[in-house]
Protein backbone atom coordinates (compact mmCIF):
# COMPACT_ATOMS: atom_id res chain seq x y z
CA UNK A 1 0.00 0.00 0.00
CA UNK A 2 1.22 3.14 -0.93
CA UNK A 3 0.48 6.63 0.31
CA UNK A 4 -0.60 5.41 3.94
CA UNK A 5 0.49 8.99 5.68
CA UNK A 6 -1.29 10.51 2.76
CA UNK A 7 -3.68 13.57 4.32
CA UNK A 8 -2.24 12.63 7.81
CA UNK A 9 0.06 14.85 10.08
CA UNK A 10 2.11 13.37 12.55
CA UNK A 11 4.64 14.52 15.10
CA UNK A 12 7.70 12.39 15.77
CA UNK A 13 9.80 13.43 19.21
CA UNK A 14 13.48 12.52 19.11
CA UNK A 15 13.03 12.88 15.23
CA UNK A 16 16.74 14.33 14.30
CA UNK A 17 18.38 10.94 14.67
CA UNK A 18 18.74 7.36 15.22
CA UNK A 19 15.09 5.53 14.80
CA UNK A 20 12.94 8.88 15.01
CA UNK A 21 14.55 9.99 12.00
CA UNK A 22 13.61 6.78 10.15
CA UNK A 23 9.95 7.48 11.20
CA UNK A 24 10.09 10.91 9.78
CA UNK A 25 11.49 9.81 6.46
CA UNK A 26 8.82 7.15 5.75
CA UNK A 27 6.67 8.95 6.79
CA UNK A 28 7.61 11.81 4.59
CA UNK A 29 8.19 8.83 2.04
CA UNK A 30 4.38 7.68 2.50
CA UNK A 31 3.00 11.01 1.90
CA UNK A 32 2.59 12.38 5.62
CA UNK A 33 3.53 15.61 6.68
CA UNK A 34 5.68 15.76 9.80
CA UNK A 35 6.80 17.57 12.79
CA UNK A 36 9.98 17.02 14.11
CA UNK A 37 10.52 17.83 17.60
CA UNK A 38 13.56 17.22 19.34
CA UNK A 39 16.68 19.12 21.14
CA UNK A 40 19.37 18.86 18.62
CA UNK A 41 18.68 22.06 16.85
CA UNK A 42 21.06 21.54 13.85
CA UNK A 43 20.44 17.57 12.58
CA UNK A 44 16.44 18.62 13.01
CA UNK A 45 16.73 21.40 10.67
CA UNK A 46 18.77 20.05 8.25
CA UNK A 47 16.33 17.25 7.58
CA UNK A 48 13.65 19.07 7.81
CA UNK A 49 14.77 21.44 4.83
CA UNK A 50 16.03 18.14 3.21
CA UNK A 51 12.53 16.95 3.03
CA UNK A 52 11.36 20.22 1.95
CA UNK A 53 7.29 21.22 2.57
CA UNK A 54 6.37 18.11 3.98
CA UNK A 55 8.62 18.71 7.23
CA UNK A 56 9.17 21.03 9.57
CA UNK A 57 11.38 21.19 12.63
CA UNK A 58 10.64 22.53 16.48
CA UNK A 59 13.19 22.66 19.13
CA UNK A 60 11.51 21.19 22.20
CA UNK A 61 12.10 19.44 24.86
CA UNK A 62 9.35 16.54 25.65
CA UNK A 63 10.16 16.58 29.40
CA UNK A 64 8.47 20.38 29.28
CA UNK A 65 4.56 20.71 29.36
CA UNK A 66 4.50 24.12 27.71
CA UNK A 67 7.14 22.72 25.46
CA UNK A 68 4.76 19.82 24.52
CA UNK A 69 2.00 22.38 23.83
CA UNK A 70 3.85 24.72 21.56
CA UNK A 71 4.81 21.48 19.86
CA UNK A 72 1.24 20.17 19.23
CA UNK A 73 0.29 23.56 18.70
CA UNK A 74 2.61 24.42 16.20
CA UNK A 75 1.89 21.01 14.03
CA UNK A 76 -1.79 21.92 13.90
CA UNK A 77 -1.08 25.75 13.01
CA UNK A 78 1.70 24.61 10.17
CA UNK A 79 -0.27 21.41 8.52
CA UNK A 80 -3.86 22.01 9.83
CA UNK A 81 -4.52 19.24 12.15
CA UNK A 82 -2.90 16.25 14.07
CA UNK A 83 -3.36 12.63 13.40
CA UNK A 84 -0.30 10.81 14.90
CA UNK A 85 2.57 11.23 17.53
CA UNK A 86 5.48 8.65 18.00
CA UNK A 87 6.44 9.47 21.54
CA UNK A 88 10.14 8.28 20.76
CA UNK A 89 12.21 10.82 22.25
CA UNK A 90 14.52 9.05 24.77
CA UNK A 91 17.40 8.81 27.01
CA UNK A 92 20.15 6.07 28.44
CA UNK A 93 21.06 6.28 31.72
CA UNK A 94 24.18 4.62 30.73
CA UNK A 95 24.63 3.05 34.02
CA UNK A 96 26.70 -0.47 32.96
CA UNK A 97 26.99 -1.35 36.51
CA UNK A 98 25.54 -3.97 39.27
CA UNK A 99 22.31 -2.74 41.23
CA UNK A 100 24.82 -2.91 44.60
CA UNK A 101 26.71 -0.19 43.04
CA UNK A 102 24.63 2.12 41.38
CA UNK A 103 23.94 5.55 42.48
CA UNK A 104 20.45 6.29 40.31
CA UNK A 105 22.15 9.72 39.58
CA UNK A 106 20.16 9.93 35.80
CA UNK A 107 17.21 8.76 37.83
CA UNK A 108 15.53 12.12 37.75
CA UNK A 109 16.00 12.95 34.27
CA UNK A 110 15.70 9.81 32.54
CA UNK A 111 12.23 9.16 34.17
CA UNK A 112 11.51 12.93 32.99
CA UNK A 113 12.56 12.40 29.28
CA UNK A 114 11.53 8.54 28.80
CA UNK A 115 8.17 8.74 30.85
CA UNK A 116 7.45 11.94 31.53
CA UNK A 117 8.07 12.92 28.07
CA UNK A 118 5.63 9.78 26.67
CA UNK A 119 2.98 11.08 29.10
CA UNK A 120 2.80 14.71 28.12
CA UNK A 121 2.92 13.63 23.95
CA UNK A 122 0.29 11.10 24.76
CA UNK A 123 -1.92 13.89 26.77
CA UNK A 124 -1.84 16.80 25.12
CA UNK A 125 -1.70 15.37 21.69
CA UNK A 126 -5.32 13.38 22.55
CA UNK A 127 -6.79 16.80 23.70
CA UNK A 128 -6.62 17.78 20.24
CA UNK A 129 -7.57 14.67 18.77
CA UNK A 130 -10.14 14.16 21.17
CA UNK A 131 -11.97 17.53 19.82
CA UNK A 132 -11.14 16.26 16.26
CA UNK A 133 -12.64 13.10 15.83
CA UNK A 134 -9.33 10.16 17.17
CA UNK A 135 -6.21 9.93 15.76
CA UNK A 136 -3.25 7.10 16.66
CA UNK A 137 -0.27 7.58 19.40
CA UNK A 138 2.78 5.57 19.30
CA UNK A 139 4.66 5.26 22.43
CA UNK A 140 8.70 3.51 21.88
CA UNK A 141 9.44 1.55 25.03
CA UNK A 142 12.31 -1.17 24.83
CA UNK A 143 12.58 -4.41 24.94
CA UNK A 144 14.14 -3.72 28.26
CA UNK A 145 10.93 -2.47 29.54
CA UNK A 146 9.24 -6.17 28.98
CA UNK A 147 12.57 -8.15 29.70
CA UNK A 148 14.32 -8.40 33.38
CA UNK A 149 18.01 -8.10 33.34
CA UNK A 150 21.31 -6.92 34.80
CA UNK A 151 21.97 -3.10 34.57
CA UNK A 152 20.33 0.19 33.22
CA UNK A 153 18.07 0.47 36.17
CA UNK A 154 16.77 3.48 35.71
CA UNK A 155 15.88 2.79 32.06
CA UNK A 156 14.35 -0.54 32.69
CA UNK A 157 12.02 0.93 35.09
CA UNK A 158 11.28 4.03 32.26
CA UNK A 159 10.55 1.94 29.46
CA UNK A 160 8.31 -0.36 31.85
CA UNK A 161 6.59 2.53 32.77
CA UNK A 162 5.90 3.39 29.42
CA UNK A 163 4.21 -0.34 28.62
CA UNK A 164 2.01 0.47 31.57
CA UNK A 165 1.06 3.65 30.71
CA UNK A 166 0.20 2.91 26.91
CA UNK A 167 -2.21 0.14 27.88
CA UNK A 168 -3.89 2.30 30.81
CA UNK A 169 -3.78 5.26 27.73
CA UNK A 170 -5.70 2.71 25.23
CA UNK A 171 -8.09 1.62 27.76
CA UNK A 172 -9.33 5.24 28.57
CA UNK A 173 -8.97 7.38 25.37
CA UNK A 174 -10.71 4.47 23.21
CA UNK A 175 -14.06 6.37 23.78
CA UNK A 176 -12.21 9.18 21.95
CA UNK A 177 -11.52 7.17 18.61
CA UNK A 178 -7.88 7.69 19.86
CA UNK A 179 -5.93 4.32 19.80
CA UNK A 180 -2.65 4.09 21.68
CA UNK A 181 0.53 1.28 21.28
CA UNK A 182 3.28 0.62 21.89
CA UNK A 183 6.70 -0.27 19.84
CA UNK A 184 9.74 -2.00 21.72
CA UNK A 185 12.45 -2.03 19.81
CA UNK A 186 15.57 -4.64 19.93
CA UNK A 187 19.01 -3.76 18.83
CA UNK A 188 19.15 -1.40 16.19
CA UNK A 189 22.69 0.54 15.63
CA UNK A 190 21.82 4.49 16.30
CA UNK A 191 23.73 6.70 18.38
CA UNK A 192 22.19 4.93 21.61
CA UNK A 193 22.20 1.20 20.46
CA UNK A 194 25.92 1.67 20.42
CA UNK A 195 26.13 2.91 23.66
CA UNK A 196 27.73 6.09 22.47
CA UNK A 197 30.61 4.54 20.83
CA UNK A 198 33.61 6.82 20.37
CA UNK A 199 34.61 10.78 19.43
CA UNK A 200 37.25 9.73 17.52
CA UNK A 201 34.81 8.21 13.90
CA UNK A 202 37.26 5.40 13.18
CA UNK A 203 37.33 4.00 16.68
CA UNK A 204 33.50 4.81 16.91
CA UNK A 205 32.97 2.68 13.95
CA UNK A 206 34.57 -0.44 15.16
CA UNK A 207 32.85 -0.05 18.32
CA UNK A 208 29.92 -0.09 16.66
CA UNK A 209 30.62 -2.92 14.88
CA UNK A 210 31.65 -4.81 17.83
CA UNK A 211 28.55 -3.47 19.71
CA UNK A 212 26.21 -5.20 16.82
CA UNK A 213 28.16 -8.20 16.73
CA UNK A 214 28.04 -9.19 20.57
CA UNK A 215 23.79 -7.58 20.37
CA UNK A 216 23.06 -9.92 17.38
CA UNK A 217 24.78 -13.03 19.50
CA UNK A 218 21.72 -12.84 21.46
CA UNK A 219 19.42 -12.50 19.06
CA UNK A 220 17.21 -15.58 17.09
CA UNK A 221 16.94 -13.94 13.93
CA UNK A 222 20.09 -13.66 12.76
CA UNK A 223 19.64 -10.51 11.00
CA UNK A 224 20.57 -6.89 11.70
CA UNK A 225 17.74 -4.39 12.09
CA UNK A 226 18.03 -1.14 10.96
CA UNK A 227 15.90 2.15 11.47
CA UNK A 228 13.75 1.62 8.95
CA UNK A 229 12.24 -1.65 10.80
CA UNK A 230 10.75 0.29 13.66
CA UNK A 231 9.64 2.78 11.34
CA UNK A 232 7.59 0.04 9.31
CA UNK A 233 6.10 -0.79 12.38
CA UNK A 234 5.33 3.12 13.79
CA UNK A 235 3.75 3.50 10.30
CA UNK A 236 1.64 0.07 10.73
CA UNK A 237 0.42 2.19 13.88
CA UNK A 238 -0.22 5.48 12.55
CA UNK A 239 -1.83 4.34 9.50
CA UNK A 240 -5.06 3.22 8.81
CA UNK A 241 -4.49 -0.25 8.22
CA UNK A 242 -4.45 -0.86 12.60
CA UNK A 243 -7.70 1.03 12.87
CA UNK A 244 -8.78 -2.05 15.34
CA UNK A 245 -5.82 -2.13 16.97
CA UNK A 246 -5.11 0.01 20.20
CA UNK A 247 -3.46 -1.00 23.66
CA UNK A 248 -0.71 -3.34 21.94
CA UNK A 249 2.78 -4.28 22.57
CA UNK A 250 5.19 -5.00 19.23
CA UNK A 251 8.20 -6.34 19.59
CA UNK A 252 10.40 -5.50 16.36
CA UNK A 253 13.37 -7.53 17.82
CA UNK A 254 14.56 -10.48 15.95
CA UNK A 255 13.12 -12.69 18.67
CA UNK A 256 15.10 -11.55 21.32
CA UNK A 257 12.28 -11.35 23.79
CA UNK A 258 10.75 -14.49 22.32
CA UNK A 259 13.80 -16.33 24.26
CA UNK A 260 17.31 -17.19 24.87
CA UNK A 261 19.40 -17.48 21.53
CA UNK A 262 20.83 -21.05 22.75
CA UNK A 263 20.15 -24.06 23.79
CA UNK A 264 19.80 -25.15 26.89
CA UNK A 265 19.48 -28.97 25.98
CA UNK A 266 22.78 -28.89 24.30
CA UNK A 267 24.42 -27.35 27.04
CA UNK A 268 22.66 -30.15 29.65
CA UNK A 269 23.46 -32.61 27.14
CA UNK A 270 26.88 -31.62 26.88
CA UNK A 271 27.28 -31.23 31.04
CA UNK A 272 26.03 -35.23 31.07
CA UNK A 273 28.59 -36.32 28.57
CA UNK A 274 31.32 -34.60 30.35
CA UNK A 275 30.27 -36.79 33.57
CA UNK A 276 29.61 -39.43 31.18
CA UNK A 277 33.16 -39.44 29.80
CA UNK A 278 34.90 -39.31 32.88
CA UNK A 279 33.73 -42.66 33.41
N1 LIG B 1 18.54 1.86 19.32
C1 LIG B 1 18.13 0.86 20.04
O1 LIG B 1 18.73 -0.22 20.01
C2 LIG B 1 16.90 1.00 20.92
C3 LIG B 1 16.43 -0.16 21.55
C4 LIG B 1 15.31 -0.08 22.35
C5 LIG B 1 14.65 1.14 22.53
N2 LIG B 1 15.13 2.27 21.91
C6 LIG B 1 14.38 3.51 22.15
O2 LIG B 1 14.12 4.12 20.90
C7 LIG B 1 14.04 5.54 21.06
C8 LIG B 1 14.99 6.21 20.07
O3 LIG B 1 16.31 5.77 20.38
P1 LIG B 1 17.55 5.92 19.38
O4 LIG B 1 18.26 4.63 19.41
O5 LIG B 1 17.12 6.51 18.12
O6 LIG B 1 18.43 6.96 20.24
P2 LIG B 1 19.23 8.26 19.78
O7 LIG B 1 19.99 8.68 20.99
O8 LIG B 1 19.94 8.02 18.52
O9 LIG B 1 18.05 9.29 19.48
C9 LIG B 1 17.24 9.80 20.52
C10 LIG B 1 16.79 11.19 20.11
O10 LIG B 1 15.98 11.71 21.17
C11 LIG B 1 16.35 13.05 21.39
N3 LIG B 1 16.01 13.49 22.76
C12 LIG B 1 16.61 13.10 23.90
N4 LIG B 1 16.07 13.77 24.95
C13 LIG B 1 15.12 14.59 24.44
C14 LIG B 1 14.22 15.52 24.99
N5 LIG B 1 14.20 15.78 26.32
N6 LIG B 1 13.37 16.18 24.18
C15 LIG B 1 13.38 15.95 22.84
N7 LIG B 1 14.23 15.09 22.25
C16 LIG B 1 15.09 14.42 23.04
C17 LIG B 1 17.85 13.07 21.15
O11 LIG B 1 18.33 14.39 20.93
C18 LIG B 1 17.97 12.17 19.93
O12 LIG B 1 17.83 12.88 18.73
C19 LIG B 1 14.39 5.82 22.51
O13 LIG B 1 13.20 6.00 23.27
C20 LIG B 1 15.12 4.55 22.93
O14 LIG B 1 15.03 4.34 24.33
C21 LIG B 1 16.24 2.22 21.13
Amino acid sequence: MAGEMAGKVAIVTGGSRGLGRGMVELFVEEGGKVVIADLLEEEGRALAEELGDHARFLRTDVSKREEVQALVDHAVSEFGGLDAICNNAGLSDEAYGSLLDADFTKFERVMAVNVLGVMLGTQIAARHMARNGGGSIINVSSISGIQPGFGFFNYRASKAAVVNFTKSAAIELGVNLIRVNCICPGNIPTPMGTYAASDDDEKAKLIQQAVAEVRMGWQPLKRQGSPRDIAEAALYFAGDRSRQVSGQVLSVDGAATAGTAKSLIAEILAARAAVEAQG
